[in-house]
C-alpha cells in the first residue's frame, strides 16, 4: 500500500490550479444516462472515484472515451442493472439509482455500505424515489426500483440532520421524466447540486431553485446531449488554502468560485489569514493564526469535508478552539492521529477542544478517509521531521495530483 514520506516544515510559495469538483462529477456522470445522446463533460478531475463511476457507466452499456480532462459518454443501449462488486466499493454510485429509473423505468442497485465516517444510510434516497410513485424493494444487498410511471409531486426529503446532498440529486434527476411537476422541499442548497441542475437545463431538463431548499422541476418527455464543463472543487481549493495557512505561507489558488468558499474562508480571515480575490483566484497570506470556533453544516454553512483538515491547522493555532462535527456521527477519526504528532485535543461527544501547540512533531500516521488523510497531509507540511502518512486509497479518490500540486509550491513529499 503506498505511503507519503513528507519533510515538514518548508514554507509554500507560488500558484496551485484547482480541478473539477470530485462531488459535483460523480452526480453529473450519472446523468449522461438519462439520455441516448451523446454528453460532453469537461474538467473532469483526474480521480480514482472518477474511474470508479466511468466503470459502472460502462457495466450499464455505455461509451465512455477520453482526452484529457474532457469525457464523451453515449449512453445509447443501457441496462438497469449495475456490477454488484463495482457499486459496492463507491457511495457515489448510489446516483445511478434515479436516470436508471427516470429513463429505464426500472433498476437493481447493489446497497452501499456505512464507511468509516458513519452509517450514511439512503432511506431519504428511497423516500424521494417512492414519492415520485416507484415501488421500492431492498433485498439480499440489493434495491430494486421500478414504476410504470413517475409522476411529478410535492416531496420534503429533509432527513435528522437536514437535506441530503445525493439524496436531493437522484430525487431531481428522476423527476425530470416525470409528469407533471415535482417540488422538493428541503433541498440540499450545494454548489454541487447547482451544478448538476445546470447540466439537466442544458440537456433540456426544467428545473428551478436548484442552490435554494425548494426546488421545481416541470417533467419532459425527452432529453438530449449536451457539453458541459464542471465547476473548480471548493473542497481542494479550502484544502489548499489552509495548506498556505498552516505553513504560515502565501499562495495563489484558481480557478475557484468566492461564493462557494464564503464560510470557509471567513473562518481563515477569523483567524488570522488574509484572503484577496482577483476574479479567478484568491490569494492567501498566513502568518500569526489564532484560535476560531467552528460547526459544520448543510451549506453555506461551514462544510463537513473540511473540519479534518481545518482541524489541522487550529492544532497549530494560538489559542483554544472548539470544533463540532454535526453532519457524519463518526468524522473525528483523525483527532487520534493528530495527537500522535503532538496536539492537544479534548473530545467530548461530537466536539474536539483543540488546544493550539507551537509545533508539531512528524509521526508515523493514518488517514482514515478521504479528508482525515488531506488533513494528516497539511499537519505533515507543518511539522518538525519527518510524517509519513498511510490511507492514500482514500486521499487518491477526491485529491487529483495531491502532492504533484503541493511540491511544485516548494512542498517535499514522497510516494
Ligand atoms: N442521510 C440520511 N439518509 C439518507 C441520506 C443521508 O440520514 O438517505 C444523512 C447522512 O447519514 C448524513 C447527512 O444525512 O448524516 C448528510 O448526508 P448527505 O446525503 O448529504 O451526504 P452524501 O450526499 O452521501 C455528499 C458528499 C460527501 C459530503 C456530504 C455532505 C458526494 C459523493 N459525497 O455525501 O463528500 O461529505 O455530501 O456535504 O457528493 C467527501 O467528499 O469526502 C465526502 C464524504
Amino acid at each position: 500500500m503506498d505511503s507519503f514520506l513528507i519533510e515538514g516544515g518548508l514554507p509554500l510559495n507560488g500558484e496551485v490550479t484547482i480541478s473539477g469538483s470530485k462531488n459535483a462529477v460523480l452526480p453529473i456522470l450519472a446523468a449522461t444516462l438519462l439520455t441516448s445522446e451523446t454528453c460532453i463533460i469537461r474538467r473532469v478531475p483526474d480521480l480514482s472515484d472518477v474511474g470508479f463511476m466511468l466503470k459502472i457507466l460502462q457495466s450499464l452499456g455505455a461509451e465512455v472515451t477520453q482526452d484529457g480532462s474532457t469525457l464523451t459518454i453515449r449512453a445509447a443501449n443501457i441496462s438497469g442493472r449495475g456490477d454488484y462488486e463495482l457499486i459496492r466499493k463507491m457511495r457515489g454510485s448510489i446516483c445511478i439509482l434515479g436516470p436508471l429509473l427516470a429513463r429505464l423505468k426500472e433498476a437493481v442497485v447493489s446497497l452501499p455500505g456505512g464507511c468509516v465516517i458513519g452509517t450514511r444510510p439512503i432511506d431519504l434516497h428511497l423516500k424521494g424515489l417512492r414519492g415520485l410513485g416507484a415501488q421500492v424493494e431492498v433485498e439480499a444487498g440489493y434495491v430494486r426500483v421500478h414504476a410504470s410511471r413517475l409522476e411529478g409531486q410535492m416531496i420534503f426529503l429533509g432527513g435528522r440532520v437536514g437535506p441530503t446532498v445525493l439524496g436531493t440529486a437522484n430525487l431531481m434527476m428522476a423527476a425530470t421524466l416525470a409528469s407533471g411537476i415535482t417540488v422538493i422541499e428541503s433541498a440540499a442548497c450545494e454548489p454541487e447540486v447547482v451544478d448538476l441542475a445546470g447540466l439537466l437545463i442544458a440537456m433540456g431538463a426544467k428545473v428551478r431553485g436548484a442552490g435554494t431548499p425548494t426546488i421545481t422541476i416541470v417533467g419532459v418527455d425527452r432529453l438530449h446531449g449536451a457539453d458541459y464543463a464542471v465547476i473548480p472543487d471548493r473542497i481542494e481549493a479550502g484544502t489548499f488554502l489552509l495548506a498556505a495557512a498552516i505553513t504560515r505561507s502565501h499562495l495563489r489558488i484558481s480557478p475557484v468560485i468566492p461564493e462557494h468558499l464564503g464560510a470557509v474562508i471567513t473562518k481563515l480571515e477569523e483567524a488570522g489569514c488574509t484572503i484577496q480575490h482577483d476574479g479567478i483566484g484568491l490569494t492567501v497570506k498566513a502568518d500569526r493564526i489564532t484560535a476560531v470556533d467552528l460547526r459544520t453544516q448543510p451549506f453555506p454553512g461551514f462544510p463537513t469535508d473540511l473540519q479534518a483538515p481545518f482541524m489541522s491547522l487550529l492544532a497549530t493555532a494560538q489559542g483554544t478552539s472548539v470544533i463540532t462535527e454535526n453532519i457524519f456521527e463518526n468524522r473525528l477519526q483523525h483527532v487520534a492521529e493528530l495527537q500522535r504528532m503532538g496536539a492537544a485535543i479534548r473530545m467530548q461527544g461530537n466536539t474536539a477542544f483543540v488546544e493550539g501547540v507551537s509545533r508539531l512533531s512528524g509521526a508515523p500516521v493514518q488517514g482514515s478517509d478521504l479528508r482525515a488523510s488531506a488533513a494528516m497531509v497539511l499537519a505533515g507540511l507543518a511539522a518538525d521531521g519527518i510524517t509519513t502518512v498511510q490511507g492514500l486509497e482514500f486521499l487518491d479518490r477526491g485529491y487529483a495530483d495531491f502532492e504533484g500540486k503541493l511540491n511544485a509550491v516548494g512542498a517535499s513529499i514522497r510516494r
